[in-house]
C-alpha cells in the first residue's frame, strides 16, 4: 500500500492546500495530512483546531486522515512507514526552503523520498499567512479557504 504523507503548518487550511490533498488522494492508495510544528512560526489556531477544520474540509475523501504530530518529519514517516513526503510548490521562491527541508530530511533518513506537486495556478499566490493577513484588516476570504474554514474564522472573531 503507498501511503503518502502531506505536512505542513496548515494554520489554517487553505483551497490551495486542500486541491494538493484532492489531487494525491487519486495518485495514492492513502493520504495521510499531518498538522506538524514549524518552530519558525506562531500559529493562530491551536493544532486541534486546525486537524478538526481539515477533518471536516477533507470529508468527502475516503483514503484521506488527519493526524498531529510534535516530532521529527521522519520520525514519523519512519514509524508509520510512509511511501513518501509531498509537498505543494507554488513558485520558484518556495523551491529553496523545500529542497532545503527535503535534503535535510533525506540525510535524517535515506528512506524518507520528498515529491512536489505544483500548486494549481489559480492558487499559486495563496497562503495561509496572507489568508491571516486579509482575515484580520477585514478583508474577504471567501474561495480562499474551505467554506467550513471560512464559518470558523468568522465565528470565533464575533466580538
Ligand atoms: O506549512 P509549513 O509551515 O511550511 O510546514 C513546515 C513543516 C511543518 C512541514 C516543517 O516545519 C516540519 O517538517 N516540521 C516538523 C519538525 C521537523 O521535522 N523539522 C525539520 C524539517 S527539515
Amino acid at each position: 500500500m503507498k501511503r503518502v504523507l502531506y505536512p505542513g503548518s496548515f494554520d489554517p487550511i487553505t483551497n490551495g492546500h486542500l486541491d494538493i490533498v484532492r489531487r494525491a488522494s487519486k495518485m495514492f492508495d492513502e493520504v495521510i495530512v499531518g498538522v506538524l510544528v514549524n518552530a519558525q512560526k506562531s500559529p493562530m489556531f491551536d493544532e486541534d483546531e486546525r486537524v478538526k477544520l481539515i477533518n471536516e474540509a477533507i470529508k468527502d475523501l475516503n483514503n484521506v486522515k488527519v493526524i498531529k504530530f510534535s516530532g521529527l518529519l521522519v520520525d514519523y514517516v519512519a514509524k508509520e512507514n510512509i511511501t513518501a513526503i509531498v509537498k505543494g510548490l507554488r513558485a520558484i521562491s518556495d523551491f529553496e526552503m523545500e529542497l532545503q527541508m527535503a535534503s535535510m530530511n533525506k540525510k535524517l533518513n535515506d528512506d524518507a523520498e520528498t515529491i512536489f506537486m505544483m500548486t494549481a495556478t489559480e492558487y499559486s499566490y495563496l497562503s495561509s499567512s496572507l489568508v491571516k493577513e486579509v482575515f484580520r484588516f477585514g478583508g474577504e476570504i471567501a474561495g480562499l479557504v474551505p467554506d467550513n474554514v471560512y464559518k470558523y474564522m468568522h465565528e470565533k472573531n464575533k466580538p
